[in-house]
């Protein structure tokens, strides 16, 4: 390819150049001809990129066809009922409502509502109107004497460094006026999470926000960051079901001198969460680390998230309940499907329960060994 490239491009170069000088006109032909030829003759040498070495001057048509790809499928090709996460019917909706127009549609549903995966609810033959108070759920057991009435739909753990503070200051406003929480996420608590709403103050691994210097948990720093009167709920996150099992890094370049000081770690330095705690490494010291948040937050809810993938792990997590008589007042149970701000693809994609089989199990093991009642069980995951 390379040798027909130089010898018809050189070709074509030199009879462009004879023409306009011969007809002392349209100069800028040969020119850009010559600049075009350069070009690829420099990507038939490189060795970056396989696509412009054999194709030294076409390859660029296949990386612009490829840029415009998800535009041309969303404007083009998608239909009402494509795309993912969410699909255009459901998107026009959002946005229809957030600009107060008309959100109905006629001649009913689109969907296959015939087909195996149709979710949908069962209403009542005696509707009410709702009323003024909504419905809520409260998270506390008995060990737990600062209980939190919650909404029933809240905002999943997104930390401050993978959504930006215009987003986490419009959730957390958004937490406030539709009285739900809001999950800080792994990455602590920012000034962004303080406009009102109230909170469920997420601990990873990296236990951001409540570390020591060498990055382990900090009662002290934990106990003063807890009694912030907006944080009514604590989740230690033992996996995410985008990741599990695999922690994270904050590059350095992402470590700004605003985030550091948020997660009490040295700025401009890359951050490793391990994939495990460094509190805990079996049922029994999970429990008692619960215990201990408790005690340390007087009495606030502590719950932990998890995706399952190993089922004897969590049957063991029961069956300590039962022994230390320690209950977490919550479990979140995220499915594999659930979403990220960041996850290599194999992990996306293959590790990890999925929601439905997932809160089937932990709800059935749950009343097996008698615990169902002392807590209760969130779920996330594309709901
Ligand atoms: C941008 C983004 C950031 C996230 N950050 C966290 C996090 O810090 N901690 C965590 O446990 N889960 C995190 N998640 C996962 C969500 O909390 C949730 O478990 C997942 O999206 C599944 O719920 P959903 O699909 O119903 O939203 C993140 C998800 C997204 C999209």
């Amino acid at each position: 390819m390379r040798e027909k490239f130089i010898r018809w491009g050189l070709v074509l170069l030199v009879v462009t150049w004879v023409i306009s000088i011969l007809i002392k006109t349209h100069y800028w032909i040969p020119i850009l001809l010559s600049c075009i030829y350069f070009l690829g003759l420099y990507n038939s040498f490189q060795t970056k990129h396989a696509i412009l070495r054999n194709f030294p001057v076409l390859g660029y048509f296949r990386y612009f066809f490829e840029e415009i790809s998800p535009e041309m499928q969303q404007y083009f090709i998608e239909r009402e009922t494509d795309g993912k996460p969410f699909p255009r019917n459901e998107r026009s909706a959002a946005y229809r409502r957030a600009k107060n127009i008309s959100d109905t549609v006629p001649f009913g549903t689109q969907l296959e509502i015939n087909n195996r995966k149709y979710e949908g609810i069962k209403h009542s033959i005696y509707a009410k109107s709702p009323g003024e108070e909504l419905p809520t759920v409260l998270v506390g057991g008995d060990q737990c004497t600062q209980k939190y009435k919650a909404s029933l739909f809240n905002i999943s753990a997104m930390s401050f460094g993978s959504l930006s503070d215009r987003a986490q200051m419009a959730l957390n406003r958004g937490a406030k006026k539709g009285g739900f929480y809001h999950n800080t996420g792994e990455g602590g608590i920012s000034p962004y999470h303080l406009e009102g709403g109230d909170l469920c103050w997420q601990i990873g691994t990296g236990y951001f926000g409540c570390r020591d210097d060498n990055g382990r948990f900090s009662p002290e720093i934990f106990k003063k960051n807890v009694a912030l009167p907006a944080v009514k709920m604590i989740e230690i996150k033992i996996s995410q079901g985008a990741k599990p099992g695999h922690g994270g890094v904050l590059p350095g370049s992402k470590n700004t001198p605003e985030i550091a000081a948020i997660r009490h770690v040295q700025p401009g330095m890359t951050i490793i969460s391990p994939p495990s705690h460094s509190s805990f490494s079996d049922a029994a010291g999970l429990l008692r680390f619960i215990q201990q948040l408790r005690d340390l937050s007087e009495g606030k809810p502590v719950g932990f998230k998890l995706c399952i993938g190993d089922t004897r792990e969590f049957e063991d997590i029961c069956a300590q309940m039962n022994v230390l008589k320690i209950y977490p007042d919550f479990i979140t149970v995220d499915g594999a499907e659930g979403g990220t701000g960041a996850a290599p693809p194999e992990f996306s994609d293959g590790v990890g329960m999925p929601l439905e089989p997932s809160l089937i199990f932990v709800n059935r093991t749950l009343t097996n060994f008698n615990v169902r009642d002392k807590l209760k069980v969130i779920a996330s995951g594309k709901v």
